[in-house]
């Protein structure tokens, strides 16, 4: 199977009210770790790409790694950019095989975002490329973007209809409490996702695939690790995977993880090192870091997202 888009994907992962993971990848231990995962369970794959992770792998690197993944496993593999933040970026992934990308407008005003989405909406269409936009500002932090709580604001659903067929855009990110990175919650806050939300999206936009970013759910066990070897978390608190599973019964057809990968990787590798303090083989801690990315995404596709055996 050749690498897809993710039209297929979410169309039946809507009916059947499962998702499909989008895991952020950035070197071959990581791509390996997640797609043998998903050929174990047969589950499709979005593997995401940011900026961060294009200046640090490199572009071609990344897509002949995934391909290398997909011709190894089989998989329905659908590689996407992760927070396009201008149409010259969007550009570049579509010309360089990505056959998905995001155009990150949350940032800008209504009218704008509406404006620049479209522009990338119209390149990508015409290279049978589908595109991710986004309603609503999410808390935390990635490469370039740091939002504030207090900037941060929740998708307005009256928004929705107009933002979608305006822009054409194929799947639509939405702001109801989730954040980027492993400090999603103040300390004794609660979680919390504004479900209704969701829900007037959902009738607004019947059919409709929503997407939901800042999904990792600050995996306790893997802080406690990094802790026990050596690490400094402080505590971390993220998205409950029964929160997550519930959104993926709903109109949420793609969740987004990229902390809980990270929190695996320097878990596998802080745990190695501190017990065979001699070893200084980057294949042995890479093995298990790998390892540890395995049976984290095997749990994720199986126990939270649903979409095993739909490959
Ligand atoms: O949402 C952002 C992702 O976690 C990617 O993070 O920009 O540091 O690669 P990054
Ligand atoms: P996490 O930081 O919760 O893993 O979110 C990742 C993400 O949304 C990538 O776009
Ligand atoms: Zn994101």
């Amino acid at each position: 199977m050749p690498i897809v888009t993710s039209t297929e994907m979410f169309k039946k992962a809507y009916e059947g009210g499962y998702a499909i993971g989008a895991f952020n990848v950035n070197n071959m231990e990581i791509i390996q770790g997640i797609t043998e995962a998903a050929a174990e369970v047969r589950s499709p794959l979005i593997l995401q790409v940011s900026a961060g992770a294009r200046k640090y792998a490199k572009h071609v690197y990344l897509m002949k790694l995934i391909e290398a993944a997909e011709q190894d496993t089989g998989l329905p593999i659908c590689v996407h950019l992760d927070h396009g933040e201008s149409f010259e970026i969007c550009k570049s992934c579509i010309d360089g095989g990505f056959t998905s990308v995001m155009f990150d407008g949350s940032k800008y005003p209504f009218e704008e975002n509406i404006r620049l989405t479209r522009e990338v909406v119209e390149y990508a269409h015409d290279r049978g490329v589908v595109v991710e936009g986004e309603l609503g500002k999410l808390a935390g932090i990635e490469d370039d973007v740091n939002v504030s709580d207090e900037d941060a604001s929740f998708t307005r659903p009256e928004e929705v209809e107009e933002f979608v067929s305006r822009t054409g855009v194929d799947s639509l990110a939405i702001a109801i409490g989730t954040s980027h990175g492993a400090y999603k919650f103040k300390p004794g806050q609660k979680p919390r996702l504004r479900f209704d939300i969701l829900e007037d999206i959902q009738k607004r936009l019947p059919g409709f695939p929503i997407v939901l970013h800042g999904a990792s759910s600050v995996i306790p066990e893997l802080v406690a690790l990094i802790n026990n070897y050596g690490g400094r978390m402080p505590d971390a608190v993220g998205i409950p995977e029964d929160m997550l599973r519930q959104a993926a019964k709903m109109a949420v057809c793609k969740i987004n993880i990229d902390s809980d990968l990270r929190l695996a990787m320097t878990a596998g590798i802080r745990e190695y090192l501190a017990n065979n303090p001699a070893e200084f083989d980057p294949r042995k801690y890479l093995t298990q870091a790998r390892d540890y990315i395995r049976t984290l995404v095997k749990n994720k596709l199986v126990n939270v997202l649903g979409s095993d055996g739909k490959a």
